[in-house]
């Protein structure tokens, strides 16, 4: 009770201290600022934002603390809805461990067999730890789902430490049999238990067979990953190792492999732990000779930012996980400042789109029963709450939606950060995040589209992408206000 005050009293000195109705606030100031948007400069195309139901935390979702079948249905429309929460990404978790114990995915491999030659006896569950359920759901609120099938580890029949946690290497790859293992990070690549066998292609197989049982089910898997952030070993859950030059070791296997059984389907390269973390390994892939061996660069935002384009043959990237990590839970759009808040995360996105060409944004969970802070909407039996990071995103991919293309838009001050995607059928979403502390005047020339009309919705500490005005766009130009500490995206059709 008494820190719900002191956020109360925190929220009104921050709508007081911007407001505009302060006219001595800002004295001596300039407050206009001129925005160029340029159709006709165009960057990535967008495939859009999403979360995860990874280690579990999909059955949060579907029951398991007592979130009724009615409730389960509007979190799902929450998330997907491209008039809510507008997410268009999925990313599952496919297991690598056969023996259930809490947190690890059920595993399509339960025994494996003693050499790589086989016999693989597979078994499927139709559940896949309530993962085909958030899919299943997911698809009836957007069915343009892109769907990332992403694995921590291989089983650990298949590494050279023998179980699917404590990091660790493909039998196969370079440095695993344990006598060259210069560099590697593995401590137990020493001793190897790999025995000189190459298990590659069976991993392989093994994650082609995953996709061909989401397939059974009428779930289209849109990418498949054989790593997540194999820069790191955190000992405790699945895991695995690699840089760029082991990555390419595997990829080349991987990548015919899953081509050869989905033509369509687009392999990930690598989910590193920070974005200087990911150019590291695609710079070492490359060397070796790999950079045709992926389709879309995937990474993390743990352990560094993007604050470039990416070191890619061409290849889109997407971030591919990130939340706050240790923080309780934290629903404010801009109250305290802190990392978690909705504001910041309408900037981290900005930064990610504009200086890494970056095509699609994936939070950590999609919905957990908890009090931390690691899901979009936390869950507490049958009761839901939506952090405002949500509209967050929502300010971007409600409008920009996937196959839009992003396009110039420039911003003549640097407190008001200005993007531009067209859609498909040329309508453009306009998102801008003013960071200013009072509202700013803005004008707005525009070329590359012919556009009317601009309708206006507000997300900030009283708003979540409400509509509030509509703006006559005369000649490819128009002006409107932007509100302090807020995000407005104009929908320009
Ligand atoms: C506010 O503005 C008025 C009129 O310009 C001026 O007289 C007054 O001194 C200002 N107050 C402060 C605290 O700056
Ligand atoms: C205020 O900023 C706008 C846009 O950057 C600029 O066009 C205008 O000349 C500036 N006005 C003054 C008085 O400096
Ligand atoms: C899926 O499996 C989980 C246990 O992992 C179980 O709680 C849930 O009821 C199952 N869902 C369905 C639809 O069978
Ligand atoms: C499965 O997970 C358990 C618990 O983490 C671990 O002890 C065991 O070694 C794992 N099994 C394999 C084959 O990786
Ligand atoms: C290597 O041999 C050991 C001992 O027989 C066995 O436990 C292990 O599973 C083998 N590893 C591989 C990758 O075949
Ligand atoms: C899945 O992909 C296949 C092949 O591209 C396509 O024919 C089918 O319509 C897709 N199914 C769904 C449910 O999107
Ligand atoms: C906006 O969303 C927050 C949760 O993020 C909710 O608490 C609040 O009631 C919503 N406000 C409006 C005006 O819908
Ligand atoms: C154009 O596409 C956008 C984004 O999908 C959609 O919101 C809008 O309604 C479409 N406009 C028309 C005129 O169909
Ligand atoms: C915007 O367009 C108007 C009218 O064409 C023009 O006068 C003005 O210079 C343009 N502003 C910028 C910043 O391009
Ligand atoms: C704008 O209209 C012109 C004339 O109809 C057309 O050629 C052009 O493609 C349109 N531009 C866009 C971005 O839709």
């Amino acid at each position: 009770m008494k820190a719900m005050l002191w956020i109360l009293t925190l929220v009104e000195a921050a709508v007081a201290g911007g407001s505009p109705a302060d006219s001595n606030y800002t004295q001596g100031i300039n407050t206009t600022v001129s925005v160029v948007v340029n159709g006709f400069v165009k960057y990535q195309q967008m495939i859009g934002g999403g979360c995860s139901g990874a280690f579990g935390v999909a059955c949060d979702q579907f029951g398991r603390y007592g979130l009724s079948p009615a409730n389960q249905d509007i979190v799902t429309e929450t998330l997907f809805s491209e008039n809510i929460g507008g997410l268009s990404v999925l990313r599952n978790d496919i297991g690598s461990n056969g023996s259930s114990t809490d947190g690890s995915i059920f595993s399509i491999l339960g025994t494996c067999p003693s050499t790589p030659d086989g016999p693989f006896d597979y078994t499927w569950d139709g559940n896949d730890t309530c993962q085909v359920q958030l899919s299943k759901t997911a698809l009836k609120y957007n069915p343009d789902l892109f769907i990332y099938a992403d694995a921590w580890s291989a089983p650990g029949c298949m590494k050279n430490v023998g179980t699917d946690d404590d990091g660790g290497l493909i039998c196969g790859v370079r440095g695993s049999y344990g006598n060259d293992n210069e560099g590697s990070q593995s401590e137990s690549s020493a001793s190897s238990q790999c025995n000189n066998t190459d298990w590659r292609q069976a991993y392989a197989d093994y994650l082609v067979q995953y996709v061909k049982y989401y397939q059974q089910e009428g779930v289209n898997i849109s990418m498949l990953g054989a790593y997540n952030e194999p820069d790191f070993n955190p000992v405790t859950y699945a895991s695995m190792e690699s840089d760029g030059y082991q990555a390419k070791d595997f990829l080349e296997v991987l990548y015919p492999t899953a081509k050869a059984a989905f033509p369509d389907i687009k392999v990930s390269c690598c989910d590193a732990t920070g974005a200087r973390q990911e150019r590291n390994i695609l710079y070492e892939l490359s060397q070796a000779g790999g950079e045709n061996l992926f389709d879309v660069a995937t990474w993390h935002n743990y352990q560094s930012n993007p604050e470039r384009p990416f070191n890619t043959a061409g290849q889109p990237n997407i971030m591919t996980e990130w939340a706050d990590g240790t923080g309780s839970w934290n629903a404010y759009w801009d109250v305290t400042g802190q990392l978690a808040e909705g504001f910041q995360w309408a900037l981290y996105m900005h930064n990610a789109f504009v200086n890494s060409d970056t095509s699609g944004y994936t939070h950590w969970w999609c919905s957990q029963q908890t009090t931390g802070d690691n899901a979009l909407v936390r869950l507490q039996n049958d009761e839901y709450f939506v952090a405002a990071r949500l509209w967050a995103f929502a300010g971007y991919f409600r409008f920009a939606r996937p196959g839009s293309i992003r396009v110039d838009a420039q911003s003549s001050v640097e407190n008001v950060y200005v993007s531009a995607f067209v859609n498909t059928n040329g309508s453009v979403a306009m998102p801008v995040v003013n960071a200013a502390h009072f509202a700013y005047d803005m004008t707005v020339n525009l070329s590359g589209t012919n556009a009317t009309t601009a309708k206006a919705y507000l997300t900030d500490n009283e708003h979540n992408v409400t509509m509030v005005e509509t703006y006559p766009v005369r000649g490819g130009s128009f002006s409107a206000n932007v509100e302090p500490r807020a995000m407005k995206t104009f929908f320009l059709q």
